[in-house]
């Protein structure tokens, strides 16, 4: 038996699962924000990053990409996503396919690492002075806008906040 998950995150350009087939994918009414703290990938306990997580947002188109999965790889998962996700089951659109019902790994504002929203030039600000243990914030960010580039995905709110990275000195992709 294998299950679906959706990835709008470092799930998109980050796959460290083995996983049967991939496929990009959309999920509606949810939108993509650096709203999370991130403890223990991007930041530290003391000094959290900032990641992405996932806010209920009526008409919201959000894209990705999505993964059929073994159900065991979920142990992986739950481990790399603790910091605050938990698992939803939403529809997930496949470009050019079915819909499926899958898992989205959301971190919803009743957690404690949620940071919640803040202007773009703090945001920017935030990420370019973060750093955890699986690297520096900034990477993060441009690896997820290449991914999106990729997959031909314009996200107005990674927009802004890019505008103001490149306003600090950060140019080019991770
Ligand atoms: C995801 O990518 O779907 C979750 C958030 C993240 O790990 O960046």
């Amino acid at each position: 038996m294998t299950h679906w998950v959706f990835g709008y995150g470092s799930l998109i350009w980050k796959a460290d699962f083995p996983f049967r087939e991939r496929a990009p994918g959309t999920i509606r009414g949810w939108a993509r924000r650096f709203w999370q703290g991130s403890h223990d990938h991007r930041g530290t306990p003391s000094a959290p990053g900032r990641v992405v997580t996932l806010v209920e947002a009526e008409g919201a188109v959000c894209r990705g990409m999505a993964y059929r999965i073994e159900a065991a790889v979920f142990d992986h998962l739950d481990h790399r996503e603790k910091n605050g996700y938990r698992r939803v089951t939403l529809p997930i659109e496949l470009t050019g396919a079915a819909t499926v019902t899958g898992t989205v790994y959301l971190a919803t504002p009743d957690n404690p690492a949620f940071l919640g929203p803040a202007p773009a030039p703090e945001i920017a600000a935030h990420i370019l002075g973060s750093e955890g243990p699986s690297g520096r914030n900034v990477d993060y960010f441009l690896e997820l806008v290449a991914a999106l580039e990729q997959l031909g995905v314009d996200d107005p709110h990674l927009d802004g906040i890019h505008s103001e990275l490149r306003r600090l000195g950060v140019e080019g992709t991770a």
